[in-house]
């Protein structure tokens, strides 16, 4: 009798257990899952979140016309917090939970590592954000961005400094990152000869007191302060150089044009300048997108946009190409020719997109306004 009951209990657990592993592959197979990763969480969230909600607009459009490939959409936000080390267990999770593709990272310094991860697995990634050249030059077939490059928005600064503002000493920092210290050292390097860097140092991330290294540039007497990093620093490296008495014009790049900068650093903003690609208000093609993002989550971010077409980008391959295998998606996107909120846009052999111009950007009236457009050539 004992035994009977023994073999029927096993019996009923066994149909339990197969019952479960049937309804768990049964709920893999009802959603694609699309992962979107950055800093959603400290100093830099403004900017996740930015890149979060374009990617969830664009989802949230493909599933109200029924999903893709007969199915809903799943979106899998990771947060990174602008950390390498983050960044990788956080692109192994994404992987690991079936991610088709991925939308990220936000920062270089997170998107380097976890691409490895991404490509090792075949798990196509578009970063809307990452611009320090390193990323493309891997020789990774499963990594793309839908940003320029900071080899372009280095040169387009040096320009501007030699010939527009006719400079010939100018104080570079750099906040150490991938990123920051990657644009400081592309701007000097498109500098050449033809300006002096008086100053070349950096700071370090999360630092509050800059004041020490401002003293430093000020007897250096340069005519210029130019800063490789993001907003939390930046606004402050601006703010305490004012407060010394340091009055040369500050220029940086896409990873000060946030509100926050402007936020932080408060009148001394004004007059700042930044390369940043040109203002999609006056893009035909972002005006739905635009209007659209407004009305569910505020104003859009300099990089909201960027995600909402790497998002579109990426489902739309996945609906191309009718699966979800990473191979096939990469191929697709590799040859694929996208009209998106950007406009059209398409990728060379190492996912760089064919054309990402570069402008200057200056802070007036508590806004940013577009400054100065280089030559065609120069972008
Ligand atoms: N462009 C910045 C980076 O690459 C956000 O980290």
């Amino acid at each position: 009798m004992k035994n009977r009951y023994t073999v029927f209990s096993i019996l009923i657990a066994f149909s339990l257990l197969s019952l479960l592993a049937l309804n768990s592959c049964a709920k893999k197979e009802t959603t694609i899952r699309i992962g979107v990763v950055g800093p959603m969480t400290g100093d830099q969230s403004k900017m996740g979140l930015d890149v979060k909600n374009g990617t969830e607009l664009a989802v949230k459009e493909w599933n109200r016309k029924g999903g893709v490939l007969g199915k809903k959409i799943e979106l899998l936000v990771e947060d990174d917090q602008h950390d390498p080390k983050q960044a990788v267990a956080v692109a192994n999770k994404l992987v690991n939970a079936g991610a088709a593709g991925i939308i990220g990272h936000f920062n270089s310094s997170a998107s380097i590592p976890a691409s490895a991860v991404y490509n090792r697995s075949k798990v196509p990634m578009i970063t809307p954000a990452s611009t320090n050249p390193q990323l493309t030059e891997q020789g990774f077939e499963y990594v793309f961005r839908v940003c320029g490059r900071d080899d372009q928005q280095g040169l387009v600064a040096a320009i501007f400094v030699s010939d527009v503002l006719k400079l010939k000493k100018v104080a570079v920092i750099h906040d150490k990152t991938t990123y920051g210290q990657g644009l400081a050292d592309e701007f000097k390097k498109a500098l050449g000869d033809k300006v002096a860097v008086v100053y070349y140092s950096g700071v370090i991330q999360g630092d509050k007191d800059f004041r020490s290294v401002l003293t430093a540039i000020k007897g250096k007497k340069p005519e210029l302060l130019y800063f490789g990093g993001i907003y939390p620093e930046g606004g402050l490296l601006i703010k305490q150089a004012r407060e010394l008495g340091i009055n040369i014009p500050f220029m940086s790049g896409d990873g000060v044009i946030d509100q926050k900068f402007i936020e932080i650093a408060g009148p001394a903003s004004e007059g700042s300048y930044l390369t940043f690609s040109p203002d999609p208000a006056n893009i035909p093609s972002a005006k739905d997108f635009l209007n659209s993002y407004k009305s569910i989550y505020g104003e859009a971010g300099p990089y909201s946009i960027y995600a909402y077409d790497a998002a579109n980008i990426m489902l739309q391959a996945i609906a191309d190409t009718q699966s979800t295998d990473g191979e096939k998606i990469s191929k697709t996107i590799h040859n694929m020719k996208h009209s998106g909120a950007l406009g059209e846009l398409q990728w060379d052999v190492k996912g760089d997109v064919l054309r990402s111009p570069y402008i200057v950007w200056v802070t007036k009236n508590g806004k940013f306004e577009e400054y100065w457009k280089p030559s065609e050539a120069a972008q």
